[in-house]
């Protein structure tokens, strides 16, 4: 028997203290019935949950999976408009996964999926962010002084960036590769800090989140983490 908001956070509902307050505001049934303490446990196996009359899926098996996610697939579940999604490249995983932040629909590289509600939560927390580290080719040929405002911080709409580490990596005629460790996720973050300096990005490439990089996998291709993989990102959010 487990604690209800757990089951919840679990399952992947939202975490756990939202799952509090679900519970408290008279939202979630078991077996039919409104739920408002917190005590209650339940048996994931038998009882049936529900949050607003809709059943909650219980997973049972937790995956982790890690995807080379292509440019042109879309971070989402569903795509209103047709397009592909990354649940669309994980044939022969039954279980309902969500994948944790999102990448661009045309940025590629490395993206966690994970049915584990709770470690997701605190992945995307910025608590806990993790370094995320990304390859970016951009359009010509960033000066030291635009390297220094990257690292430093820059005003975007929606604020200052945290200070970042960034290396120049190789140059071409006309474009510049780029490596950016941040630890924000805000949307489109390195395609706007990278515009603000004048140098647009032309590819963008997540390479690697905390310790897990994409090692062999090809664009398109996911595996499952390894038990200790897993034991060490818990451990990296306090799990
Ligand atoms: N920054 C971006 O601009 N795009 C991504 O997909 C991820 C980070």
């Amino acid at each position: 028997m487990e604690r209800l908001q757990k089951v919840l956070a679990h399952a992947g509902v939202a975490s756990r203290r939202k799952c509090e307050e679900l519970i408290r505001s008279g939202r979630v049934q078991v077996n039919g019935q409104t739920v408002t303490e917190l005590g209650v446990k339940v048996d994931p196996a038998k009882d049936r949950i529900a949050v607003d009359g809709m059943p909650v899926r219980l997973e049972t098996r937790k995956r982790y999976l890690l995807l080379y996610k292509p440019a042109g697939v879309i971070t989402s579940v569903r795509d209103p408009h047709g397009r592909r999604t990354v649940i669309d490249l994980l044939e022969g995983v039954p279980e309902r996964v969500y994948p944790v932040g999102r990448l661009d629909y045309e940025t590629e590289g490395l993206l966690l999926l994970t049915n584990d509600g709770e470690l997701a939560h605190r992945i995307m927390h910025p608590r806990y962010e993790l370094d995320k580290v990304y390859e970016a080719w951009v359009k010509g040929h960033p000066d030291e002084e635009d390297l220094r405002r990257l690292r430093e911080g820059i005003l975007l709409e929606d604020g200052w960036t945290h200070p970042a580490k960034v290396e120049r990596l190789a140059e071409r005629s006309g474009r510049t590769l780029l490596r950016l460790t941040i630890h924000e996720g805000r949307n489109r973050q390195v395609r706007r800090m990278c515009a603000a300096v004048g140098h647009p990005v032309l590819v963008l490439k997540r390479v690697r989140v905390g310790f897990l990089t994409l090692g062999r996998l090809r664009p398109g291709e996911w595996r499952e983490l390894a038990p200790e993989e897993v034991r060490r990102l818990r451990a990296l959010v306090g799990l």
